[in-house]
């Protein structure tokens, strides 16, 4: 659908309630359930994200600790689930290989009726992170990884899968901040396809399957891994500037900027970037970080287009040694507590989500039989 100019991308239009975020308002910025994102990037795991999402408030010490125990419990992959990745091909995109893993568990373990939606929503917090590494090791390393590890968080799970040792406490912390980040975003495309497929009464598999689907393209949640291939073509900050400027006079879109909602900054992009300078500190990094900082300044000062999210994120993760195509994956891991929040949040008060269209086609035609046609 392109629309007119006016409808075109729903864009400033409210297709609903949440209580769950806020993005952009004024007086409050991005908040999760009232907490200011800088807040719960400063202070929380990921985990008290996770839970404050999913179950509405923040969980005191021992519900803390129950919920990291259900999480780790929830980490084994089926053998018949196992098969499935290792029968997706090599070079699939992992995000292809998630949503053909979410989609197979929802045969394998469906949900039934939505009693039971919460256990639903973290066997898939679980699970998604060892679906990932575990079909990535088995293609890339030729291993089958056991991906019951003993980490309490799931950004150490992550990366004790992705390396085979305990990683080190920057790199664990720094994981789950972004992955605190990326949570929770409001209707954004992704979430609104999850909400839109719940709302025909659908599974929760379903819903998740389709978000991952939306959140792959580069526009959305792809941009991540789109920024790092962009900087990584850069070998200085001068051939970076050089080099935007000349992708901007032929009107490329340059991956990690810009924004539907935010109009002058992404509140998230000063802790993604900070991350990021820690982290090019210590790998010794002397291109890619100055690199990125180059095409920030020409894109302000060229187009008045900050980074988003998804432009230091890709910094973040590459110093940690991830691979680029696990990063929009990563983001999946993450966003899964919004969408399965909002999938809840929907179930609650649904009603079909079915707008109308402007028809734009031919007027009435008269019907010609096919002998009669040219
Ligand atoms: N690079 C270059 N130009 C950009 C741009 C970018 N990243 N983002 C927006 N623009 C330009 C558009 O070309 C357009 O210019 P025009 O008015 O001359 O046609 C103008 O800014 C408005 O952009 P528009 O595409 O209408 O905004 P939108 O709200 O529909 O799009 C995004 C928002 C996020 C899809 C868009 O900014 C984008 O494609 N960004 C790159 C992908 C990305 O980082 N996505 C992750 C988002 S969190």
């Amino acid at each position: 659908m392109t629309g007119s100019k006016k409808t075109g991308g729903l864009a400033g239009i409210s297709a609903g309630e949440t209580k769950l975020c806020t993005v952009g308002k004024e007086g409050a910025g991005l908040t999760y359930l009232g907490y200011d994102i800088y807040d719960l990037a400063d202070n929380a795991t990921f985990e008290e994200v996770a839970y404050l999402l999913l179950q509405g408030k923040l969980p005191n010490q021992q519900e803390l600790d129950a919920y990291i125990e259900k999480i780790k419990a929830n980490r084994g992959l089926p053998d018949a689930l196992k098969t499935v990745l290792e029968m997706v091909p090599a070079d699939a995109h992992p995000m292809d290989v998630l949503r053909t893993g979410v989609s197979f568990l929802g045969n394998i373990e469906p949900e039934g009726d939505f009693a039971n939606q919460a256990d639903t929503a973290d066997r898939l917090l679980a699970c998604l992170p060892s679906m990932m590494v575990y079909w990535h090791r088995f293609h890339a390393d030729g291993v089958r990884i056991d991906t019951e590890t003993d980490d309490d968080s799931i950004s150490g799970h992550i990366l004790h899968m992705l390396k085979d040792e305990a990683p080190s406490e920057l790199h664990q912390k720094s994981l789950s901040t972004t992955l605190i980040l990326y949570a929770e975003h409001e209707f954004n495309a992704s979430t609104f396809a999850a909400r839109v497929i719940t709302a025909t009464l659908s599974d929760m598999h379903s819903a998740v399957a389709g978000a991952i689907g939306a959140l792959r393209g580069p526009l959305h949640g792809g941009a991540n891994e789109a920024a790092m291939e962009l900087i990584q073509k850069f070998k200085s900050a001068a051939e970076a500037t050089a080099g935007i400027h000349a992708m901007l006079k032929r009107k490329d879109l340059i991956m990690g900027f810009g924004h539907r909602v935010y109009t002058t900054s992404d509140p998230r992009n000063s802790v993604n970037k900070q991350m990021s300078k820690t982290l090019a500190d210590e790998a010794g990094d002397t291109v890619l970080y100055p690199v990125s900082e180059a095409i920030e300044k020409v894109m302000w000062d060229e187009k008045k287009l900050f980074a988003n999210a998804d432009f230091y994120a890709a910094t973040v993760y590459h110093f940690m040694g991830i691979p680029t195509y696990l990063f929009t994956p990563i983001f999946v891991c993450s966003r899964v507590t919004g969408w399965a929040a909002h999938v809840m949040e929907q179930r609650a008060n649904n009603k079909l989500i079915r707008p109308a269209a402007e028809y734009t086609g031919p007027s009435l035609q008269e019907w010609v039989p096919i002998s009669d046609r040219t």
